[in-house]
C-alpha cells in the first residue's frame, strides 16, 4: 500500500494523466508515505491539530534578547550571591541544554522533515526547527551576558566523561534515520521512523528536565532569575514541540497500525526506562549530593512521575506511578502536565499579536 502512493508527485504524471481532484489528494495524505505534491496547500486540513500546534507556536512568539538579565549579571559577578557549586551546577546544565537544543535543530532539519508528507505537519516541524534554533540563540545570549568562558560551556562535553556519553547516547537514538539513504516506505523503515518520532517525545519530554529543574531550584531560591525565565520559555516551546511529536506519532500509528506491534511497544518502553536512567544519571553527576532541595532520589521520583505521563500521551501503560515531588514547579512549567495557565500575565507581552517591534 505503502509504495503505491508513496511520496509520487503530481509532476511525474504528465498534465494530462492528472485526474485526481483536491480532495482526493488530501484523502491520500498521510504523515508519511502519503501523496504529496511538494506544493504545501494547507486547505482543507488533512491534520488540523498540527496547524493548531502551529498557531499555538506563532502565538508565543518571543525573542531571547528581551528577557532581562541584569540581575543575573549582577548575582554572577558577585562571589557571595552563589555558591561555587550552584555556579558548576549552573554552567553544566547550560552546557548540556544548549547541545541538545543544537542537536535537535540539525535532527528535524536533516532526518526528520525530509519525510513528512503532510504539508501542515511540515509546517509545525519546520516552525520548531526555528524554535530551536532560538534557543540556542537563547543559550549564547546567556554565555555573553554573564561573561562565561564559551570553553566551560560549549567545549565541556569534550572533556566530561558524563556530557560526553549523554551527548552520545542522545545522538545514538536520532542517529538510527540519519543516514541519507534512509527512507521511509517499508515495514522496517517506517517503524524505525516511528521510533525516532517517540524519541523526539523522549528528547524534548525526558532529557530537558533534570536542567530545567536546576534553573527553576535557582528561581525558587531567588537565585538567577533572568536565566528561569528564559528557561520557561524556552521550556513552554518544547511542550509544544513534545505534544507536536506526541500527535505525529498516534497519528502515524493511526495510519498505518501494523507497525505498532507488542514487539514495538516493548522496544518502546524500553527506549523511555533507558532514557530516565540516563536523564538521572547525568541530573545526578550534576547536583551531587544535591542542591537546595533538590536530591538525586527526588530528581529520580520526578523524572519517573514525567515519563509516565509521556507514555500515557502515547497510549503505553504507565511504568512506574510515580507522583510529583515537586507540586511547585507547575508554576515555572505552566503546568505542562495539568491544565494552568501559569504564562498568564508574563507572556501576553510576548505574545506577537501585542508586541511592538
Ligand atoms: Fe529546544
Ligand atoms: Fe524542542
Amino acid at each position: 500500500m505503502t509504495d503505491e502512493i508513496k511520496k509520487r508527485s503530481l509532476f511525474q504524471d504528465g498534465l494530462d494523466n492528472n485526474e485526481m481532484t483536491n480532495a482526493e489528494i488530501i484523502n491520500k495524505r498521510r504523515v508519511i508515505n502519503g501523496y504529496d505534491d511538494g506544493l504545501m496547500q494547507i486547505s482543507p486540513l488533512k491534520h488540523p491539530w498540527a496547524y493548531e500546534i502551529f498557531e499555538l507556536m506563532i502565538k508565543n512568539t518571543w525573542v531571547p534578547g528581551e528577557v532581562p538579565l541584569q540581575q543575573d549579571v549582577n548575582m554572577w559577578n558577585d562571589p557571595k550571591a552563589l555558591s561555587d557549586n550552584e555556579r558548576r551546577v549552573y554552567s553544566r546544565s547550560l552546557a548540556f541544554v544548549s547541545n541538545l537544543d543544537g542537536l535537535q535543530t540539525n535532527n528535524l532539519a536533516c532526518n526528520i522533515i525530509r519525510h513528512l508528507t503532510s504539508p501542515e505537519v511540515i509546517l509545525s516541524v519546520t516552525r520548531q526547527t526555528y524554535e530551536e534554533a532560538l534557543h540556542v540563540q537563547s543559550y549564547a545570549t546567556l554565555v555573553e551576558a554573564l561573561a562565561l568562558d564559551p570553553e566551560e560551556i560549549y567545549g565541556l562535553y569534550r572533556k566530561d566523561q558524563g556530557l560526553y556519553e549523554k551527548n552520545k547516547s542522545v545522538l545514538k537514538a536520532v542517529s538510527k534515520i540519519s543516514d541519507m539513504s534512509f527512507e521511509t516506505g517499508t515495514f522496517k523503515t517506517d517503524q524505525m521512523f516511528l521510533e525516532a518520532c517517540i524519541g523526539n517525545v523522549i528528547l524534548e519530554g525526558i532529557y530537558f528536565y533534570s536542567a530545567f529543574m536546576v534553573f527553576y531550584v535557582l528561581r525558587r531560591n531567588n537565585k538567577m532569575p533572568g536565566s528561569a525565565e528564559m528557561i520557561q520559555f524556552i521550556n513552554r516551546d518544547e511542550d509544544l514541540h513534545c505534544m507536536l511529536f506526541t500527535h505525529i506519532t498516534n497519528t502515524i500509528r493511526k495510519e498505518q497500525p501494523e507497525l505498532w506491534t507488542e514487539e514495538f511497544q516493548a522496544q518502546v518502553i524500553q527506549n523511555f526506562k533507558e532514557a530516565v536512567e540516563m536523564e538521572y544519571q547525568w541530573g545526578a553527576s550534576c547536583i551531587n549530593e544535591g542542591i537546595l532541595g533538590l536530591t538525586p532520589d527526588l530528581l529520580h521520583e520526578y523524572l519517573q512521575f514525567v515519563a509516565d505521563y509521556r507514555m500515557a500521551a502515547l497510549g503505553l501503560p504507565k511504568q512506574y506511578n510515580a507522583k510529583n515531588p515537586f507540586p511547585w514547579v507547575d508554576e515555572y512549567t505552566q503546568g505542562n502536565m495539568i491544565e494552568v495557565n501559569f504564562f498568564e500575565g508574563t507572556v501576553r507581552e510576548y505574545q506577537s499579536g501585542s508586541l511592538e517591534w
